[in-house]
Order: structure tokens, then sequence, then C-alpha cells
């Protein structure tokens, strides 16, 4: 299963698997991490799913689509690399990942 490594707030590093086929988000969830909050459940109408990603995977990811986009101008931490980790399906291509969490609204 590819791998991920989560960020968190106070800088700790976590390492997690996760299935292919999940969205980022959901990866994160599972993993038990409480920081994402994911409140829409996925239907990209909350922001509370708002991560960092690393500049080196940047280009890998989906486009944003312009929901997305709205959503991220509306969060107070918003930078280039900012994205919905919801909107972010998880793939063998992105083993190696390495998100963090962006600071709380
Ligand atoms: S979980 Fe709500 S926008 Fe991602």
């Amino acid at each position: 299963m590819p791998e991920l490594t989560v960020v968190l707030r106070n800088g700790e590093e976590r390492a997690i698997t996760g299935e292919a086929g999940l969205s980022v988000m959901e990866v994160i969830r599972d993993a038990g991490i409480d920081e994402i909050l994911a409140l829409c459940g996925g239907c990209c109408s909350c922001a509370t799913c708002h991560v960092h990603v690393d500049p080196e995977f940047a280009a890998k990811l989906p486009k944003m689509s312009p929901d997305e986009d709205d959503l991220l101008d509306s969060t107070s931490d918003r930078d280039d690399y900012s994205r919905l980790s919801c909107q972010i399906p998880f793939t063998d291509a992105l083993d190696g990942l390495k998100v963090r969490v962006a600071a709380e609204d």
C-alpha cells in the first residue's frame, strides 16, 4: 500500500499507509489523526480537510476544481501548495507523499 507522511500542527510526523482509491482525507482520518475534521465528509463544502502538500508532489495531483479553489480562498492559511485533502485521490503514484495539516481557522 502506498505510504503517506502527515505533519501534525505540532510538527510531529506520522508515517501511515493507505489504500489506493480512498481520498487522502480518508486515509488520514482512518489512521485516527483527528486534526483533520473533514466536517462535510468529503463533499468539498467545508475546507476543514485543508493540507499543504509537498511541492515535489504538487504537479502529480489532479487539477483543482473551481469549488475547491473558492473554499481554499475562505481559509486563513492558504499558500501555493494548499489543497483540500478530500479532493485528492490517493494512488500508487502518490507513494511517499507528505502533507502538512493546515492551521485551524
Ligand atoms: S472534507 Fe469538507 S471539504 Fe474536504
